[in-house]
């Protein structure tokens, strides 16, 4: 099926009651990890791309991959997202590329690091909405801010320095009309989130709650999701690698999560982690090989495994055939129309 977006998906899965992995991509075998992953699991998904992704594999070759994608797994819904946009130009120049849905990181200022103020945040992913709706794409929005500074995103610091308050969570939705809303609850991203097993003091699972009991209707995005898991940690270091002991997101805590209206989870960190313990093994076992699909083929296959782990984890495995793809101009003419609500349903305190 073409391209669909990132909207269809979520209002999908939240009618079904399930979570849609966003898994971040920068080549060909990250996609491919993905989609057989996908076809393994029988599950709809989100493939995003990061500034950096755009960067490092040019915005052609994405794009094009992405409908070999789409044309080769003609039974899975599959979305093209841009991850943590800096600006209006970059979210516009994502769509003008093909993208099927956008993210407008307004919380941060576009260097990807100085926290913006609400008011600057409201106003450029309003603007950002406007012109992806007039063409039918989705907009995914940020209130609050991630910690950590590893990956280039995020204020630096510990995720709890700027975590999301829910009034403002409120006036945010229903002053840009996002159609998924991020929310800072204490992760930040890459590998080194928490320096334990997170409980309730570094993990705010509360909040999520108390902002998804204001905004019932709301899809709410957890960024930073990566569990980090230790099997995986482990084969990089046992292969010659130095990782420092480390916690992420459990993922019984993002299953909560999903009870609770999370309907987009991304994950990139644990998808490096599967990739890299792979290739290092090979070079490590075998280090008379050169040729890269040695080491690719498990690298591919490591992520696949994570991937499709993570799918059945979050519900999404085994409703890929629910969808019928609503095209591009048809969810232009819902937002023109307003079958496509941008007006969140919002609960008293
Ligand atoms: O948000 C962060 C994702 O992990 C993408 O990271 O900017 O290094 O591509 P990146
Ligand atoms: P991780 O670093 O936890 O995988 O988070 C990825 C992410 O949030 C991408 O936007
Ligand atoms: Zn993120």
């Amino acid at each position: 099926m073409p391209l669909v977006t990132n909207r269809q998906l979520l209002d999908e899965a939240a009618k079904g009651g399930y979570g849609v992995g966003a898994f971040n991509v920068n080549d060909m075998e990250q996609i491919q990890a993905i989609m057989e992953a996908a076809k393994e699991t029988n599950s709809p998904v989100i493939i995003q791309a990061s500034r950096g992704a755009r960067a490092f594999a040019q915005d052609n070759y994405l794009y094009h991959l992405m409908l070999a994608a789409a044309e080769l797994y003609p039974q899975i819904p599959l979305a093209m997202h841009l991850d943590h946009g800096n600006s209006f130009e970059t979210c516009e120049s994502a769509i003008k590329l093909g993208f099927t849905s956008v993210m407008m990181d307004g919380s941060l200022k576009a260097d990807g690091k100085t926290p913006s103020t609400f008011e600057e945040n409201v106003e450029v992913t309003r603007k950002v909405v406007d012109y992806a709706h007039e063409r039918g794409i989705s907009v995914e929005g940020e209130i609050g801010v991630l910690g950590g500074i590893e990956d280039g995103h995020g204020a630096g610091g510990s995720g709890l320095e700027h975590v999301t308050d829910p009034d403002q969570a409120v006036e945010f939705a229903e002053r840009t009309g996002v159609d998924a809303l991020a929310i800072a609850i204490g992760t930040s991203h890459g590998a080194y989130k928490f320096t334990k097993k997170p409980d309730g003091s570094v993990l705010k699972m509360d909040l999520l709650i108390a902002i998804h009991k204001r905004l019932p209707k709301t899809h709410l995005v957890m960024h930073g999701s990566s569990s980090v898991p230790k099997e995986l940690q482990d084969i990089i270091n046992q292969y010659g690698g130095k990782l420092k002991e480390t916690w992420g997101v459990p993922v019984e805590e993002i299953q909560l999560g999903i009870k609770n209206g999370v309907r987009k989870i991304n994950v990139d960190t644990d998808n490096r982690l599967a990739i890299t313990g792979a290739i290092r093994k090979v070079f490590a076992e075998t280090p008379e090989k050169f040729d890269p699909r040695d080491y690719m083929k498990p690298a591919r296959a490591a992520m696949q495994k994570v991937v499709a782990q993570r799918m059945t984890q979050f519900g999404q495995a085994g409703h890929a055939g629910d969808y019928t793809a609503i095209s591009i101009a048809d969810m232009a003419k819902g937002y023109a129309n307003g079958t496509l609500s941008t007006k969140p349903l919002v609960a008293a305190r």
